[in-house]
């Protein structure tokens, strides 16, 4: 298996973004060509901030980001071939009541033809045992079922780097390991966004935001522990200012 991307890296140059005029990020630089990169950091620290400008969907206030190649706030149509993006809550990602319509619509998005997509959609479900979902109400899902849906609506775009904003808080442990299993499967490049540490253990390349500002990068091994030591001495103290939003 690749473990490298190596002349289609994530690419952020000193990017900074201003909510009214307020910096929410400021001077992030990050380059990898990691097939998995973590980003970790606390509630409030910039992280679906980060992850929106990554997929594109919010334009930095300054500095460039690239991804593959794609500037993908500008140039929206090569941005949905390069990259995926699942929230922490599917409520904000389904927009249609049957989950083969979820998953047709990307599709539909990509170009494909109605049928097409309906094909495609039935190969998609049947990949991931689920072939008798397509004409499941989504809101009769459980949480996790929920997820999945997502999961297969955005994988069936087949993006270059599937961005994930904490898609696993909440859900119970072999919830979070069947969907993490599927990721896994999909081969798909990730980069994972999350304030645990155990979504990143064994990741290549780790980022370490905090109040907006990169903090550490590295080794997964070693960010994570100096995080979780840093996030054991804020608990340890009782300054209730350092309580983030
Ligand atoms: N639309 C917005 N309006 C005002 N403040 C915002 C908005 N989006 C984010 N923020 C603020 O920016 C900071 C970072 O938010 P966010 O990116 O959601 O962090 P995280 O995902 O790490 O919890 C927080 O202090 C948050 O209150
Ligand atoms: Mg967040």
């Amino acid at each position: 298996m690749a473990i490298s991307s190596a002349n289609n890296p994530v690419l952020l140059e000193d990017v900074g973004y201003r909510i009214n005029d307020i910096p929410v990020l400021s001077g992030v630089s990050v380059r990898s060509e990691s097939m998995r990169i973590g980003v970790i950091g606390r509630n409030g620290s910039g992280k679906s901030t980060l992850a929106r400008l990554i997929a594109g969907l919010l334009e930095p206030s300054e500095g460039q980001i690239r991804i593959e190649g794609v500037d993908v706030y500008k140039d929206r149509r090569a941005a949905i071939r390069t990259v995926g993006i699942l929230f922490q809550n599917p409520e904000h990602q389904i927009i249609f009541p049957t989950v083969s319509e979820e998953i047709g619509f990307g599709l539909r998005q990509l170009g494909a033809s109605k049928a097409d997509a309906v094909t495609g959609t039935q190969k998609l479900l049947a990949r991931f045992g689920k072939a008798h979902w397509q004409d499941a109400p989504i809101h009769a899902l459980s949480q996790g079922q929920k997820h999945l849906v997502c999961m297969m609506s955005v994988l069936a775009m087949r993006p270059r780097l599937l961005v994930l904003d904490e898609p696993f808080a909440g859900l119970d442990i072999p919830t979070r390991m069947q969907l993490t299993r599927h990721l896994n499967d999909a081969g798909t490049r990730l980069l994972h966004i999350t304030h645990d540490t155990r979504d990143l253990e064994d990741y290549d390349q780790v980022f370490w935001l905090d109040r907006g500002r990169l903090r550490a990068s590295g080794v997964a091994r070693q960010v994570l522990q100096d995080f979780t030591q840093e996030m054991v001495r804020i608990g340890g103290g009782d300054d209730l200012s350092l309580l983030a939003g």
